[in-house]
């Protein structure tokens, strides 16, 4: 088992009681779940007794934007998905206290199927087609268990699925839940997608089966772009149906910000659109979009759907005015990518790695043991009041650390110039050696507290 470096580091620095729980269960000869449980080690909660409330669970306070309070300062927050800037927008904090203030938190009840539906649903739901030119979309009330459905929905057990290796949970998920042969293939190599869409073929021609490929749009975490282009035009070749996750190129990637697709110019060989609306929409709900038969298969039998209560009227009144922004002004766009390019060009400038973004998430990865990721980041949080996600192996190799920056539309050049410069004072620092030291002298010149858990 892989000791995890930030584990490596934090746990010296403080004495983690074990609580002492009393064993409830009377038959030997079983376990109690309960028993079992209070002391497992997830794969991520392993690290909660010395993560919690500063690496995870953090608490941002203050309105949502580039500047944000964490523990009583103000940082320059670059973690949150609101890519257009829209989650505090005057326009739409009204909109959705209107909404909330006419509809309530409740209305509809029930799934949209029994007692859920409303127009403004199917209004939401014809605009979002329109603007990702499709014949019709329903709504998902969450991404990851609208995606979860929409595979498990689409698949049976003789059809086969090729995704790419970096899909997010969703995806992967969702092809667990697949009765059928599954073939993944190495990320974003054409070579390895071909290779898994010849092994796909000789099984869906023993079973008589389809086969349904996978990928993002945008990868959220290093920001590449999935080959939409080059999968799309594989269809010559294969016979598939393509499924694509926007979650990041919804809004942000286009002419028309309709995303990745609209990007490649391929939304037509797109046959299944997903996005969510917790990015660039900056809402809970999502949505997918195909042709009109698929749809009315689909609504009916997506589970996360067909058993779950249709989206409360405030997420819809709420998408749609945010949809009719993004449509209809495309400063917010325009500011986007003005930041993005100042930011990663500035980086780059400064001899700083950002990979292979072509979206606006914008990695930086720093050269440098892992194990000295949490000093690095006690240093760009306390020292350089910038709040970003950081991210080790095995994510990334072994010794590279990866700082994931997501710029917005409602950050401005100053906070740019900041940043870049923080990042270059960060890799000096690195190289000089001056994170070469035990974690608790971070902790302790800084007072950085990890809370109870
Ligand atoms: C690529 C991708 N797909 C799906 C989701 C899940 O969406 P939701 O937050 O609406 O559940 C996310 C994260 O939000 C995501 O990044």
């Amino acid at each position: 088992m892989v000791t995890h470096p930030l584990k490596y580091f934090f746990n010296s620095f403080r004495f983690i009681p074990l609580r002492n729980y009393t064993k409830t269960f009377k038959h030997k000869d079983m376990t109690d779940i309960f028993d079992k449980l209070r002391d497992k080690k997830s794969a991520l909660g392993q690290y909660r007794s010395v993560a919690h409330g500063y690496i995870s669970f953090p608490k941002l306070e203050g309105p949502i934007g580039p500047m944000m309070t964490f523990r009583g300062k103000e940082v320059l927050t670059w973690s949150i998905n609101s890519y257009l800037g829209l989650a505090n927008h005057p326009e739409v904090r009204k909109a959705d206290a209107d909404a909330a203030k006419e509809w309530g938190l409740a209305y509809p009840m029930g799934a949209r199927m029994m007692s859920g539906q409303t127009k403004y649903h199917e209004q939401l739901e014809q605009e979002l087609a329109d603007f990702v030119c499709k014949e019709k979309a329903y709504l998902l009330n969450y991404g990851y268990q609208g995606m979860v459905s929409i595979i498990q929905s689409l698949v049976d057990r003789n059809d086969v699925i090729v995704y790419d290796s970096e899909s997010h949970a969703c995806i992967l998920d969702g092809c667990q839940l697949h009765f059928g042969k599954r073939f993944v293939f190495e990320h974003n190599n054409m070579e390895s997608l071909k290779k898994q869409l010849e092994h796909a073929k000789k099984v869906a021609e023993k079973t008589n089966g389809g086969i349904l490929v996978i990928t993002e749009g945008v990868f959220g975490m290093a920001g590449d772009l999935g080959k939409l282009d080059e999968i799309v035009a594989l269809k010559k070749d294969y016979s598939f149906r393509l499924l694509i996750d926007d979650a990041h190129g919804f809004g942000t990637m286009g002419e028309k910000g309709a995303g990745t697709g609209e990007h490649f110019k391929v939304q037509d060989g797109i046959d299944v659109y997903f996005s969510t609306f917790a990015k660039s929409m900056a809402l809970i709900g999502a949505f997918v979009a195909a042709e009109k038969k698929i749809i009315d298969y689909l609504q009916y039998v997506m589970r996360s759907q067909v058993f779950a209560k249709s989206l409360p009227m405030p997420m819809v009144i709420g998408a749609l005015k945010r949809l009719d922004m993004l449509r209809s002004d495309p400063s917010h766009k325009a500011n986007l990518w003005k930041v993005v390019n100042a930011l990663q060009s500035g980086l780059t400038k400064m001899g700083l790695d950002i990979g292979e973004t072509n979206s606006s998430v914008t990695p930086v990865y720093i050269k440098g043991p892992a194990e000295l990721a949490g000093n690095m980041l006690i240093e760009i949080r306390e020292f350089h009041k910038i709040f970003c996600s950081v991210v080790v192996y095995p994510v990334v190799p072994k010794d590279v650390v990866m700082f994931r920056l997501i710029p917005t539309a409602v950050h401005n050049l100053e906070h740019v110039e900041r940043t870049i410069a923080a990042f270059k004072d960060l890799k000096d620092k690195l190289e000089a050696g001056y994170f070469n030291k035990p974690i608790e002298e971070f902790i302790a010149k800084y007072n950085v507290k990890i809370e109870d858990f």
